[in-house]
Formats: structure tokens, sequence, C-alpha cells
């Protein structure tokens, strides 16, 4: 039960990192800074024992996404890669790279519990999320290099993807 009120609370927070992508681009927007703006997406914050959870699925997910990462990685180094393998975990990077945003909503920073993402994710959001958006781009175009065969075309394209988990890690993530 509680998984699916979480997995519904991220879908709506992704909805609205859409929506308030749209209306940062729209040109001459006029719209106030409201309190939805001001999260820019990040969601509505959220109690301390739905945190913990998400906290915990938020690290298996980055997890998953560093090891999706790992095999490509692996696989584009060697001259006759498996592109099977290196399609699969495409996939699995472009499906999660867009519910990034909805992993932090307010209310699940350090103060709250045991984590590596830094208090300046809430205090700078917007920049959060674009961070969330260049990863999601530049997944979404790896997944179309890897649906080719073109192994240089592939290898830049991963090479893309890495720079922008670093442009959010560097930020947003504690070394330790
Ligand atoms: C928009 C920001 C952002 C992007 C983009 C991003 N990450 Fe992360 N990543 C984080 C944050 C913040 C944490 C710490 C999360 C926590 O501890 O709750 C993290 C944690 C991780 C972890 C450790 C698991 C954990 O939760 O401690 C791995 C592995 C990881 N990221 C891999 C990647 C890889 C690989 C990419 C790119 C393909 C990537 N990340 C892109 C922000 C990002």
């Amino acid at each position: 039960m509680k998984r699916l009120l979480i997995a519904g609370f991220v879908l709506v927070a992704g909805c609205n990192a859409q929506e308030q992508a749209n209306q940062a681009q729209a040109p001459g927007n006029q719209v106030m800074p409201s309190a939805e703006t001001r999260t820019a997406g990040l969601g509505e914050p959220i109690g301390r024992e739905q945190a913990l959870t998400l906290m915990k699925e938020r690290h298996e997910k980055m997890e998953e996404i560093g090891d999706a990462l790992k095999v490509i990685s692996r696989q584009l180094k060697g001259d006759s890669p498996d592109l099977a393998q290196v399609r699969q975990n495409a996939e699995i990077m472009a499906t999660l790279a867009p519910q990034v945003p909805g992993w932090f909503p307010p209310g699940t920073g350090p103060d709250v519990g045991k984590t590596e993402a830094k208090a300046e994710i809430w205090q700078k959001p917007e920049d959060f999320t674009a961070k969330a958006r260049g990863f999601a781009e530049a997944a979404t175009a790896f997944r179309t290099a890897a649906q080719g065969n073109d192994l240089a075309a592939m290898r830049a394209a991963q090479g893309n993807v890495g720079k922008t988990c670093k442009a959010c890690h560097d930020p947003y993530r504690e070394e330790h």
C-alpha cells in the first residue's frame, strides 16, 4: 500500500516538473512566483515516515542507474560489445532518468535521515531539476544511439551521459 502511495506521489511530482518546465520556457510568461514554483517540480513536502521509505527507494534506484551505466561502459570498452546488453541498460537508464526530480521532494534531506543528498538541492530546486533534465535528455539520446550500430556514436553519447551524472553529483551529492 505504501509503495503504491509513493509511486502515485512520484508520478504527480513528475507531472509537476514537466508543467513547470513548460511554464519556465514559455516566452513572456508573467506568472508570479508561488509556493509551487518555489519547489520547481520537486513536489510538496512529505512526512517523515514516507520520507524514509522514499529515501531508501531513491538510493536503490540511483544504484540501478549506476549499475546500468557500468554495464554499458564495460561493453563499449571492448571491440565487440554485446549490443543487446547495451540496449537493455540504455532502456533502464532512459526510463529512470525522467523520474529523478520526483525522488527529491522537500522533507527528504540530510536533516531527516541518512542520505548523500545535500541540502543545496532544496535551496536551488530550479537548478537541480535542470541538471536532472540534462541527464534525461542525454539518456534519451544514448538510447537512440544504442538502437543503431555505430559504436563511435554510442561511445560519444555515453560520454555525454557520464558528464550529466557528474554535473549533478558535484554540487548536490555528498562525497563519502
Ligand atoms: C539531478 C541530479 C543527479 C543526476 C543527474 C544523477 N544523480 Fe546520482 N545521485 C544524486 C544524488 C543527490 C545522490 C544521493 C542520493 C541519496 O543519498 O539520497 C545520488 C546517488 C547516486 C549513487 C549512489 C546511490 C546512493 O543513493 O547513495 C549512484 C551509484 C549514482 N547516484 C549514480 C548516478 C549515475 C551513474 C548517474 C548518471 C548516469 C547519476 N547518478 C545521475 C543526484 C543525481
